[in-house]
C-alpha cells in the first residue's frame, strides 16, 4: 500500500512512524513532511491545506491510503477531495471537522445534544459580547469561533481581562477572521486531560487517555502553547471515568454528527475538564493532539495503517485495541522566547545519541536541514518521547534524551508527568 501523511509536525512524524511500522505499507510519502519523516519516506513539497494538490498527488502516484494530520487541512477539505477521487483518507470531511474548526457550532451541537460543557454564548457584536462578561464575572473564557493554531481560547482572570480579550480578538482582529465570532463561556475548575476515539462515524474506541502540558512555564504558568509536552496513560481518567465519558460524552457526539449528516469519522479528539461535578467538555478537536500523539501510538501495539484503512472505508475493526504495559512521557523541546518571538536557525547536536537507547524518540516538530545541517526552524522544535515500565521512569528517560540534545537558546519545561505522579501518590 501506498500512503501519504499530510502535516509537517511532531504529530505527523509520529504518524509516518507509526504507519512505517505496519507491514501493510510499501511507500511512504509526506506533504510537506520534515527531516524527521525524510527518513521513514519521501516528503513532496504541497502545502497541507492545498486540497486539489494533495489530491492530485495522490491520484499521480497510486496513493491507496491518505492520512490526514492537522486542523487547517481538515478544514480546508482535503478528505473531500481526496475522496472524491475514490481514494482512502483517514480523516473527516470538512463538514465533519465544523466539531473543531467553529467552536459555536460546536458548543451549540453540545447543547443541543446535552452533552456537559461550560454555559456560553457566541458573539458577533463586541458589545453584546462585553454585557455578557459583566452578567458571568471572572474567571471567564474568551475563545475564537475558528482555528487560530491553539491559541484561540484566553482564561481571563479578572472582568478587565476578559474585555481586553474581547478588544484584541474582535476590534484589532489579533487572530483574523477567526475571532470575527467569539464564544464566551464560564470557567471550569478541574485537571484537564485529553481523551481520543477512533470512530467510524457510529461506534467509537478509546485510545490511552493522556495528558498535555499547554502553558509555557512548570506549574502550568504563562500563556499557552501548542502543547509543551503529554505522557499517557493519564491516572486522571481512570476505568469509570472513561466510561463516564464515552457514554455521556463522546457516543451523543458521534451519534449527533450522525444525526446532522455529517458523520465524523477518523480520531476525534475530546478536550476533558475533571470537575467536581464530573467530566465536563473543554473543546472537540477533530484530529489527533500535539503532543498527545507522541506518546499514544508508541504504545499502541496494534497495527496504525489497518486500523486507518478500516476507519476509512467506514468500519472500526472489533476491538479492543492492543497497548503495551508500559508508560510514554513526550518533553517538547522549543526555541527560547516560544509562544513570543524567537530566533531559529540554530544547529541541532546530539540526536544520535539517542539511538543507543531503546524505546526513545526524537519526534522532530520544527525542524530544517540547512547547508547539510540539521537546525531549529520554528517555536517547537522536537517532541523526545521515551516509554518504560511506569510513569516515573518515562519521565526520567525522556529527561536523560533531551539533556543529551543540544542547541543554542533550548528550553522545555521541566515538570512533564508531575501532575500524573501526583495523583497515583
Ligand atoms: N495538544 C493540543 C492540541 O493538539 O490541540
Amino acid at each position: 500500500m501506498n500512503v501519504l501523511v499530510v502535516g509537517k509536525g511532531g504529530r505527523e512524524h509520529t504518524l509516518a512512524w507509526a504507519l512505517r511500522r505496519s507491514a501493510l505499507v510499501d511507500s511512504l510519502y509526506a506533504a510537506p513532511g520534515n527531516p524527521g519523516i525524510a527518513a521513514l519516506g519521501e516528503c513532496v513539497s504541497i502545502a497541507p491545506e492545498d486540497a486539489r494538490g494533495i489530491a492530485g498527488f495522490a491520484r499521480e502516484n497510486d496513493i491507496d491510503l491518505v492520512v490526514v494530520g492537522p486542523d487547517g487541512a481538515l478544514e480546508a477539505g482535503v478528505v473531500d477531495e481526496v475522496e472524491s477521487l475514490g481514494i482512502r483518507a483517514f480523516g473527516p470531511t470538512r463538514a465533519a471537522a465544523e466539531i473543531e474548526w467553529s467552536k459555536a457550532f460546536s458548543k451549540r451541537m453540545m447543547r443541543e445534544e446535552g452533552i456537559p460543557t461550560a454555559v456560553f454564548e457566541v458573539f458577533s457584536d463586541v458589545a453584546k459580547a462585553r454585557a455578557y462578561v459583566n452578567e458571568l464575572g471572572a474567571p471567564i473564557v474568551v475563545k475564537t469561533d475558528g482555528l487560530a493554531a491553539g491559541k484561540g481560547a484566553l482564561v481571563c482572570r479578572t472582568v478587565e481581562e476578559a474585555m481586553k480579550a474581547l478588544d484584541g480578538l474582535m476590534t484589532e482582529k489579533k487572530f483574523g477572521e477567526a475571532g470575527r465570532k467569539v464564544v464566551v463561556e464560564a470557567f471550569m475548575e478541574g485537571e484537564e486531560a485529553s481523551v481520543f476515539v477512533l470512530t467510524d462515524g457510529e461506534r467509537v474506541m478509546p485510545l490511552v487517555p493522556s495528558q498535555d502540558h499547554k502553558p509555557i512555564y512548570d506549574g502550568d504558568a504563562g500563556p499557552n502553547t501548542g502543547g509543551m509536552g503529554a505522557y499517557a496513560p493519564a491516572p486522571v481518567i481512570d476505568e469509570g471515568a472513561l466510561k463516564d465519558i464515552l457514554e455521556r460524552i463522546i457516543e451523543p457526539a458521534v451519534l449527533g454528527m450522525k444525526r446532522r449528516g455529517r458523520p465524523f469519522r477518523g480520531v476525534l479528539y475530546c478536550g476533558i475538564m475533571m470537575t467536581a461535578g464530573g467530566p465536563m467538555v473543554v473543546e472537540f478537536n477533530s484530529r489527533f493532539g500535539d503532543p498527545e500523539a507522541q506518546v499514544i501510538l508508541p504504545l499502541l501495539e496494534d497495527d496504525f495503517a489497518e486500523l486507518a484503512v478500516g476507519i476509512s472505508e467506514g468500519s472500526l475493526p472489533a476491538g479492543p485495541l492492543t497497548w503495551k504495559r508500559k508508560a510514554a512521557t513526550c518533553v517538547v523541546v522549543a526555541s527560547g522566547g516560544y509562544p513570543g518571538s524567537y530566533e531559529t536557525g540554530m544547529e541541532i547536536r546530539g540526536l544520535d545519541l539517542l539511538d543507543e537507547m531503546d524505546d526513545v524518540f526524537a519526534f522532530h516538530a520544527d525542524t530544517a536541514m540547512r547547508d547539510g545541517k540539521l537546525v531549529t526552524a520554528g517555536g517547537r522544535v522536537l517532541g523526545v518521547t521515551a516509554l518504560a515500565d511506569d510513569l516515573r521512569g518515562s519521565i526520567d528517560r525522556a529527561y536523560d534524551a533531551v539533556d543529551r540534545i543540544r542547541f543554542d537558546q533550548r528550553y522545555f519545561r521541566k515538570d512533564i508527568g508531575e501532575k500524573g505522579l501526583r495523583r497515583m501518590a
